[in-house]
């Protein structure tokens, strides 16, 4: 018997099917340029703490959907919860960004736990079930994790860090030690997709911010083979499983991603060619992106042309309109506004 098709125009996107009008969602779509998650966020107390508090978690996830309609929600968490379930201090300082104790060399990787303390996450788990609960059949539930080498950085730095030099450089200096802490990564992110799976999300991502750093054979060291590892290890347990891979500022290494990577769609970033994007990943396999998340920001015509070139681009393909990277908070609602219209011709 022949599974049925999905009823989730973004889960038909993934299955290699071009939408008559292509789902949208946005990175960071809960988040600070929304003033209802700003209200929950000042009750909330800390960041952490609010991606820790299924019942607030939930609502935040769902915020972008009740106001905007967007066809995917993404749930409303941190790539930085895995370091936390292995046993690293993470905070959030507002204002400043996300502080780790510094993970320094094998020492330090050593003190880690051996694998991610699930239970940790657990209320990342009821936040999907609740959720889950909620979203409207056709809505897509999207959980995540960041891919080995983008929390590697901030492991290694304790915090984000110009160009990620600290991990650079110890991936240069002790490639062993480092490849220790991948190693570590990947499992624990298998184990966690797969129980985000279990707990009920329909597809995940896994977020590459900092891929584009790396020179071209760090790339497929440090980028397509832990990537390609975590996807055998998810896919070993569920079946099928539907993964987007977005490996930031790739420029001409996304062909090493698309060769040797078997994810289902790729994140497009906003940098890319459009032509080139279409010609050399479109042509094999779902992608999603890439409108600057700037130019969202500024509105107006620039707006209404950057969103046709998107659309001229890909809509005629599999393709799900996304950002090229994450709304940032100071963008105006009604611009998000003004681009969902155009993108749904409404
Ligand atoms: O996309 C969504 O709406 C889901 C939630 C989500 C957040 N972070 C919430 C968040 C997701 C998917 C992430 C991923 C994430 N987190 C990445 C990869 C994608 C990317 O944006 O590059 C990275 C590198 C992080 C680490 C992180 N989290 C940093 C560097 C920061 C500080 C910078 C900032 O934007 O404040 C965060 C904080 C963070 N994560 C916020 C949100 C809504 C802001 C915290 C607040 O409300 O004060």
């Amino acid at each position: 018997m022949t599974p049925r098709a999905s009823t989730k125009p973004l889960i038909g996107v993934l299955e290699g099917r071009t939408q008559p009008v292509p789902p949208i969602w946005l990175m960071r779509q809960a988040g600070r340029y929304l003033p209802e998650y700003r209200k929950l966020r000042e009750q909330a107390g800390g960041f952490l703490d609010l991606c820790l508090a299924p019942q607030l978690a939930a609502e935040v996830t769902l915020q972008p959907i009740r106001r905007f309609g967007f066809d995917a929600a993404i749930l409303f968490s941190d790539i930085l919860v895995v370091p936390l379930a292995l046993g690293q201090s993470v905070q959030f300082l507002a204002g400043e960004g996300p502080k780790l104790s510094p993970v320094i060399g094998a020492d330090g990787i050593g003190r880690l736990h051996e694998h991610i303390d699930l239970a940790r996450l657990a209320p990342v788990f009821e936040t999907i079930r609740l959720v889950k609960r909620e979203l409207p059949p056709h809505v897509t539930l999207l959980g995540f994790c960041g891919a080995p080498w983008t929390v590697a950085t901030y492991m290694v730095a304790g915090e984000g860090t110009p160009e990620q030099l600290p991990a650079r450089v110890l991936a240069y200096r002790d490639p062993v030690a480092f490849a220790g802490l991948i190693d570590l990564l990947v499992e624990a992110s298998i184990d966690y997709l797969v129980a985000q799976f279990q707990a009920g999300v329909d597809a995940v991502q896994i977020f590459d911010t900092w891929a584009g750093v790396l020179s071209i054979d760090e790339f497929s060291r440090w980028c397509v083979a832990p990537t390609q590892l975590i996807i055998d290890g998810v896919r070993a347990k569920i079946p099928g499983a539907r993964i987007i891979g977005f490996p930031r500022g790739a420029g001409t290494k996304l062909q090493r991603y698309v060769d040797h990577v078997s994810v289902d769609a790729v994140g497009l970033d906003w940098m890319l060619d459009l032509a080139y994007a279409r010609d050399h990943v479109q042509s094999r396999l779902p992608v999603q992106g890439n409108l600057d998340p700037l130019v969202l920001l500024a509105g107006g015509e620039a707006l209404d042309n950057a969103v046709d070139a998107v659309l001229d681009a890909f809509a005629d393909a599999p393709f799900i309109f996304n950002l090229g990277h994450g709304i940032l908070p100071e963008t105006p609602i009604a611009h998000v506004e003004q681009m969902i219209r155009r993108v749904r011709g409404s």
